[in-house]
């Protein structure tokens, strides 16, 4: 007997369904690559099962896992998860489409706020919990990954655990370099490693579809200090090759040109040819 619990799963995925319908289109050159819907569900599952009462930040979340555990838990298809969640994003389009449907389907559970992660974290210290799928760090060893890491820390102020997702593969080399340096940044920072669970998702990425990622979990130590003060990052090491080969951090806030109704087609797509 399995000891995971049954979830009515034609509701679960017709929930996350909802979810896709709202997200804004993935700007590529960002890093923004979306999760499989079939692993959006049991991603959603294993996060609202994982940080159960507690609060919980999102350091980025183009994939919108946020608003499935949010959601899946509003509609009572899981009657577990966080307390409240909060998502940190650069994206203005993605931190809307959060609050539009928190809004639509009065989740008050759930609320988001554009922030780019290289300037000073604003609430350190006030959650329990952190989840990141940041940018893979393919180009520079993992260094983008670490900000995302340490702005989740700073999060939960050094003191809690976190939930990354980046990628595993065991037959390409710099996933693994990446796994060996993202380890060692949590373990230098006063965390240990609980658990990795590895190649559990997929991705909509042409150029490699088969890329998996795995859930890496950390908790702190009891002996880590708590901190209370966040600063920007501003080390050209940490920020050239951000989101790939000679591409660095230099863009502040992706804005919202206008309100696109992501589930239907946009006026610039087609044209009708009449009878
Ligand atoms: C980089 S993507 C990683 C792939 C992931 N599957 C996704 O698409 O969400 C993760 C999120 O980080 C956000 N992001 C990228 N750069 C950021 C930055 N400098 N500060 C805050 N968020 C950022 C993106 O908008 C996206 O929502």
């Amino acid at each position: 007997m399995s000891n995971k619990p049954e979830i009515n799963l034609r509701a679960a995925i017709n929930a996350i369904s909802d979810v896709i319908q709202n997200r804004p289109r993935p700007l590529r050159e960002f890093d923004q690559i979306y999760m499989k819907a079939g692993d959006m569900v049991l991603q959603s599952e294993i996060v609202a099962r994982w940080a159960d009462g507690k609060s919980l930040a999102f350091i980025g979340d183009g994939d919108a896992i946020s608003v499935c555990v949010a959601y899946l838990k509003r509609k009572g298809i899981l009657d577990y998860g966080p307390k409240e969640i909060t998502v940190f994003d650069f994206d203005e389009r993605i931190c809307n489409a959060v609050t539009r449907f928190a809004d639509a389907e009065r989740i008050e559970t759930l609320r988001s706020v554009n922030y780019n992660c290289l300037e000073a974290f604003p609430e350190v210290g006030s959650f329990d919990c952190f989840y990141t799928n940041p940018p893979w760090g393919a180009s520079n060893d993992g260094a983008s990954v670490h900000v995302f890491m340490q702005r989740g820390m700073e999060a939960i102020g050094n003191q809690g655990e976190g939930m990354i997702v980046i990628a595993d593969d065991h037959e390409i080399d710099w996933p693994q370099e990446v796994l060996g340096t993202t380890q060692k940044f949590a373990i230098d920072h006063g965390f240990f490693i609980q658990k990795m669970v590895s190649k559990v998702h997929q991705y909509h990425l042409d150029d490699s579809p088969e890329l998996r990622s795995c859930n890496l979990l950390i908790k702190s130590l009891p002996s880590n200090p708590a901190i209370s003060t966040s600063e920007s990052i501003t080390d050209p090491a940490r920020l050239d090759h951000f989101y790939g080969k000679d591409q660095a951090a230099r863009i502040r806030y992706v804005k919202e040109k206008s309100r696109v109704d992501y589930g239907k087609a946009n006026d610039s797509e087609y044209e009708l040819d009449y009878l």
